[in-house]
């Protein structure tokens, strides 16, 4: 896979951002997330282009849960990106960043009522799964912006599990208890709607988001009908894909957004909808591809026909490969113009599925060597976790041949945050 700017080939050592890799893993140690501000700023600055090109009224809010390192929110905050959370969690990571309740949008599937009381205080956009959501929303405030996630029918995504509409999906509220849930909202007192969607995750092609923003709009139009309501916006969720493998194509974000809203500037006129805001929550656009993972080679090995190279990152670090059977591309960040080898590469977790790839063709390594797992600014730390008792790894923002650190590596003495010592003897 052919290095994308700012990821360069500087004599054989990959530099992220003007940074060359091997310095960052002598004064970070590994495994290290390194992440690309020229990039992300990049991405956020060609989605908006592509956007804004075809249709006016349009606002952006970053999935966090792609990445809620305070320090990449700070730089998509400056970029003029607003926040969609999904948890309280990330609500106050969001708000710690600088964003304010209020350019952050609260989407909770399974929320509790505790949660729901502290969100409606605090004054945040309110996004809601389910009628029974609803009721319990109102009965603890109203917000001042309300829209509901709706079920268009069709989903879509690059593996099961993120699939998010369509049947036998927990997420969404049917076409059939839609009006009820807005009439609650209203009876309440609340003057600002929106409706929303999101279809799935790691999306290539644009032609079930048609479909899907077509059910949307006609859901919309029925709400609309029994209701009066007039939405001021219309959510499509996030979704759009980048490429993992060389040689798979990227989506080209401005045909996309031409048909997409094309189709939607249409619709929204046959239907009556007048102009609403379109809002967007992308998460792995903006980041995926701006983040590396420095893993350091710890063992060459080898059994009859295969050849193993072990890492000091596990699925601990970065779960997608191990979880979703993800390809992730593998450079040798110490050695990118050695000959190439075919290698199995795997972590240091007590599990056979602990590897990120099987008879990988990747230049050659010695043990000591770096390697770089690309595409892991989105989904990588923010799915990791301890286990095996592994202290979570650094992260380090990168830009014009600075690097600063954005999170301190864990230590062992962090494992025992919380832990009583106590025993009942
Ligand atoms: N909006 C909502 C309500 C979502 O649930 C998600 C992702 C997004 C936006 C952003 O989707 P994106 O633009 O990043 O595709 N862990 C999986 C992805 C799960 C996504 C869940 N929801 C992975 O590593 O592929």
């Amino acid at each position: 896979m052919s290095l994308r700017w700012p990821l360069e080939n500087d004599g054989g050592v990959l530099s992220i951002d003007g940074v060359s890799s091997t310095q960052l893993a002598d004064e970070y140690d590994t495994p290290l997330f390194v992440y690309s501000e020229n990039r992300i700023r990049t991405n956020v600055n060609l989605l908006k282009k592509a956007v804004q090109k075809h249709y006016r009224k349009t606002r952006i809010l970053f999935a966090c849960k792609s990445n809620t390192n305070i320090g990449i929110l700070k730089v998509l905050r400056d970029e003029g990106v607003e926040i969609d959370a999904v948890s309280p969690g990330e609500a106050f990571l969001a708000v710690e960043a600088g964003f304010s309740p209020g350019e952050i949008l609260f989407t909770g599937t399974s929320v509790r009522e505790d949660e729901l009381k502290h969100l409606v205080e605090a004054g945040y956009r309110m996004n809601i799964d389910s009628v029974s959501q609803m009721r319990r929303l109102l009965k603890l405030g109203v917000p001042k912006t309300v829209s509901v996630r709706i079920n268009p029918e069709v989903g879509a995504g690059h593996h099961e599990h993120v699939i998010t509409a369509g049947p036998d999906v927990k997420f969404g509220v049917w076409e059939s208890q839609a009006p009820e849930a807005y009439r609650l909202a209203l009876e309440a007192g609340v003057s600002s709607f929106g409706i929303q969607m999101h279809i799935g995750s790691g999306i290539m092609d644009v032609s079930n988001f048609i479909k899907a923003v077509n059910r949307l709009l006609e859901i919309a139009n029925h709400v609309k009908d029994e209701t009066g309501i007039d939405f001021d916006f219309i959510d499509i969720g996030g979704g759009i894909g980048v490429p993992y493998k060389p040689g798979e194509d990227e989506v080209d974000i401005d045909v996309f957004f031409e048909r997409l809203f094309g189709f939607m500037k249409q619709r929204l006129g046959e239907l009556g909808l007048g102009s609403p805001e379109v809002w967007l929550e992308p998460g792995r656009f903006l980041v995926a591809e701006a983040g590396v993972l420095l893993t350091r080679v710890t063992t060459l090995k080898s059994s009859p026909g295969k050849e193993f190279v072990g890492v000091d990152a596990g699925f601990n670090t970065l779960v997608r490969p191990a979880m979703y059977g993800s390809y992730h591309h593998i450079h040798s960040a110490s050695g990118l113009n050695e000959p190439p080898q075919t290698y199995t590469v795997y972590g240091p977790l007590c599990e056979s599925g602990d590897i990120f790839a099987r008879d990988r063709v990747i230049p050659k390594v010695e043990e000591g060597d770096l390697l770089a797992i690309m595409n892991a600014g989105a989904y990588g730390f923010s799915m990791s976790s301890h286990y095996n008792s592994r202290p979570k790894a650094a992260e380090v923002m990168a830009m014009d041949g600075k690097s600063r650190l954005i999170r301190e590596r864990e230590t062992l003495q962090d494992l025992l945050r919380g832990q009583m010592s106590s025993s009942s003897k």
